[in-house]
């Protein structure tokens, strides 16, 4: 079966800093790509390039067969590719209401289906939301927020989700609902993710692909399996020693 993301020989420079060397990787319908590493990494620069929101320095990006490259960021959302970015980029200054509503309109009207659908659909996943509505979005918690964040890009109808370390300063209840979330997402809905975390993740299956990054380069690149705590500190702190 055509992968619904194929990524060829990607790479990232921000001027004559390079952020990401060449990286490939294929993901299939329903799949799970998890990318991992410390800070600095290239990861954002990595989900950044494939969302369009930068322009990659070579390398080839393919959703379901068709070459998307160089569509900018916000057809890219209509083609089927969201991202939840690192910080949540949520609208402070508009209600809950707004921000979904936002993502509804992202999505292409063929795929778009009827705002009550939608809604209960969210509200079914994350009901703290339903609860939220009319608030301000500043007025979250973390971990509400990052729900807000997702359930955006969900209203868009994505065919992949990009997520930008949805963990990342929040509870470790809080990150236990938004991992329990996304599993019901990947698993019981078929939605191709692409994960990225600096801590190794269980979503409850095996990703079909982990990626470690480490100062731009693929120091891990395994099928089916993910680094276990050891192996990643291991390959964090070996190329960190490595390198000095
Ligand atoms: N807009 C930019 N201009 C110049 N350099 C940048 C820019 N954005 C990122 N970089 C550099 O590119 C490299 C990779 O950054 P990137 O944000 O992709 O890493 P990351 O793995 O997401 O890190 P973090 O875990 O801190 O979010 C870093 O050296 C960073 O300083
Ligand atoms: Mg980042």
């Amino acid at each position: 079966m055509e992968p619904v993301l194929s990524v060829e020989g990607l790479a990232v420079s921000y001027g004559p800093v390079a952020a990401l060397q060449p990286i490939s990787f294929h993901l299939a319908q329903g799949g799970l790509a998890l990318v991992l590493g410390p800070n600095g990494a290239g990861k954002s620069s990595l989900v950044r390039a494939l969302a369009g929101a930068v322009r990659p320095r070579q390398g080839a990006i393919q959703l379901a067969g068709q070459d998307v490259t160089r569509i900018p960021a916000y057809k890219r959302v209509k083609r089927g590719i969201a991202l939840v970015p690192e910080g949540r980029g949520t609208l402070p200054g508009l209600s809950v209401l707004d921000n979904l509503d936002l993502g509804w309109h992202s999505a292409p009207p063929e795929r778009r289906r009827s705002k009550a659908e939608s809604f209960a659909e969210i509200t079914g996943l994350f009901p703290v939301l339903g609860q939220r509505l009319q608030q301000d979005c500043k007025t979250l918690s973390g971990g509400e927020m990052q729900m807000l964040a997702i359930a955006r890009a969900l209203l868009s109808r994505p065919r992949v989700l990009l997520l930008d370390e949805p963990s990342l300063g929040l509870a470790p209840q809080a990150v236990a609902r938004v991992y329990r979330a996304l599993a019901q997402l990947n698993q019981a809905n078929g939605l191709s993710m692409v994960l990225v975390e600096q801590k190794s993740v269980n979503l409850g299956r095996l990703p079909d692909t982990s990626i470690v990054l480490h100062s731009g380069h693929i120091v891990y690149q395994e099928s089916n399996r993910r680094p276990a705590e050891e192996e990643l500190s291991a390959l964090y702190l070996g190329v960190a020693v490595g390198a000095a």
